[in-house]
């Protein structure tokens, strides 16, 4: 008996050593952590339960027969982060630098089919070659089968996938129909296809980095939600950004201890407002002194910065923030912001996180470059999706809402349950000056002095429009409030819409215009 404990022994040590010392040696060479590491760091200490320890590729060609590493690249199973169920699967760049075969990707559905049964996360840390060369396509079929199982999984439990090395070719699919990307900067990259093909192809001479790199993907493509600076923080992100998300799509987020005061005034926020309608502000400013105290989380934060998105608590409850962003290109509506927040309020809805819309946005970015790239889809996503989302809905107008943006930012026609605006809120079809250019052109051009005249008009178009009142009086507009009693109004109304119930038409799924 002895002897056979020996050898579980024996077979667990190895095992734990992945593709062996040198190998590791190599890993932490790079700068990065091993697998096995990655885990240790994410979940709560001693939480961690693997399945799979000794699964082995089933492969004979290319003298494959002859090399096995027990896990064969993926160490995958169980545990706790903060107390809560996640399920994860860690890829081993030590064995056959991290490449999937069929036995790696069966390991991998294995837990999904877990996690979707018993109804808790998914987090995938991807580092690996791709699919294992070696195999052909029945490494191809794995991809297959995880794309699958992703797909079938989204909208019923989060799916989280950190790239904390290389992640190429078909594998990119994987992270991609998952909720949320990480990349860890300077030690990772996402491509369809690597620097060399692109070189043959398009003739373009490109890095790795510029090409896939964490910052690429975190500005340009919007590809990743987070770059993170090293893998600590990468692991550490991910662990805030579940503290925000329920279980599945069944479940609330967690509740967080708050000490409610009596009064939840904010008086600085009376003073944010410029004077002058085209001067700029934060709108982080706002929602970090409307939201619990350091509670914000900001999700792609450097992509499309003309609209902010992300997590924060009010009252302890979790709830996902949506703001035009008057400080970059005046808070307009484009097609990556468009795109950004429409997955964003998706999200939250699959989710059951209740949507709070902080609104100032001039209207949608004219030119050729826009239209001609779509922009008539891309925004009809934002007003499909607010359109959609059955949770509860608030909107805080701060300045500016017009023209068709003011209809798309979660306004009361479109099924928001609470819009409030502040007194320096404008609703309006456009801006003061080309409404008045427009409808009052003749009567200006005949003018004796047509300058005088446009300012006279432009102001009587303010006084008629650019206020919160007309929208009031249709009841578009629950209530005009002080900024300062912003966080007090939302808290309440919140609490108020604690228990909606609102379902969509029976179908099979909608067709959002993609
Ligand atoms: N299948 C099988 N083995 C693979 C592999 C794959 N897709 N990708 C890497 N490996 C192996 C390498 O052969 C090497 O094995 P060795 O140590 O026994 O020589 C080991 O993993 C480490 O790879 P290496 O190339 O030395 O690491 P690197 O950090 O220099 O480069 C990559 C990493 C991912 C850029 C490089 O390995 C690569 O280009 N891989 C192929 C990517 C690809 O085309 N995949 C298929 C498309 S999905």
């Amino acid at each position: 008996k002895a002897e056979k404990y020996q050898i579980l022994a024996e077979k667990n040590a190895e095992a734990l050593l992945g593709g062996g010392k040198d190998k590791i040696e190599a890993q932490h060479k790079k700068g990065k952590l091993t697998a096995r590491e990655r885990i240790e760091l994410l979940l709560d200490k001693g939480s961690f339960e693997e399945i799979g320890k000794f699964v082995m590729h089933r492969a004979r060609d290319f003298g494959m027969d002859k090399q096995h590493y027990l896990g064969d690249g993926v160490v995958t199973g169980y545990g706790t982060i903060n107390g809560r169920l996640v399920y994860v699967f860690s890829q081993d760049f030590t064995v056959f630098g991290g490449s999937l075969s069929e036995a790696y990707a069966e390991k991998i559905c294995k837990i999904m089919d877990l996690a979707m049964k018993n109804g808790a996360p998914v987090i995938g840390l991807n580092d690996s070659g791709g699919a294992r060369i070696q195999e052909g396509v029945v490494s191809l079929a794995g991809y297959a089968d995880i794309f699958y199982r992703n797909t079938l999984a989204s909208g019923v439990i989060p799916q989280i996938s950190a790239i904390m090395g290389p992640c190429a070719g078909g594998a990119v699919y994987s992270p991609a129909i998952t909720d949320f990307i990480l990349m860890t900067e300077g030690t990772s990259y996402m491509f369809v296809t690597g620097p060399n093909v692109v070189k043959t192809v398009t003739h373009e001479e490109v890095t790795s980095e510029e090409l896939g790199g964490a910052s690429t993907h975190s500005t340009k493509s919007g590809v990743t939600h987070f770059a993170c600076a090293n893998e600590i923080e990468t692991l550490e992100t991910i662990k805030k950004l579940l503290s925000y998300i329920p279980q599945n799509c069944e479940e609330e987020s967690p509740v967080y201890a708050y000490e409610a005061k009596s009064d939840e005034l904010r008086p600085h926020l009376d003073d944010i407002i410029p004077d002058n309608p085209n001067q700029p502000y934060d709108m982080r400013e706002i929602i970090e002194s409307v939201v619990d105290e350091g509670s914000f989380l900001e999700v792609h934060k450097n992509f499309a910065e003309n609209i902010v998105v992300g997590f924060a608590r009010l009252a302890g409850k979790s709830i996902g923030i949506v703001g035009n962003q008057p400080a970059v290109l005046a808070g307009v509506l484009d097609i990556n912001a468009s795109i950004k927040a429409a997955r964003f309020v998706r999200f939250c809805d699959c989710f059951n996180i209740p949507l709070l819309v902080f609104e100032d946005v001039p209207g949608f970015l004219p030119g050729t470059d826009q239209e001609w790239h779509g922009i008539i889809n891309h925004g009809a996503k934002l007003l499909y999706a607010f359109c959609e989302a059955t949770v509860p809905r608030v909107t805080v107008i701060t300045r500016k809402a017009y023209g068709g943006a003011y209809d798309v930012m979660n306004s009361k026609h479109i099924g928001a349950d609470m819009n409030y605006a502040w007194p320096t809120a404008e609703i309006a079809v456009m801006g003061a000056k080309g409404a008045a250019e427009i409808i009052f052109r003749k009567e200006i051009m005949e003018a004796e002095n047509p300058e005088a005249k446009l300012q006279e008009k432009i102001e009587e178009y303010e006084r008629k429009f650019a206020n919160p009142y007309r929208a009031a009086f249709r009841g578009y507009i629950d209530e005009v409030i002080m900024p300062s009693q912003t966080r007090q109004k939302l808290i309440k109304a919140f609490k108020m819409l604690e228990n909606k119930v609102a379902s969509l038409p029976k179908k099979k799924h909608g067709n959002i215009p993609l």
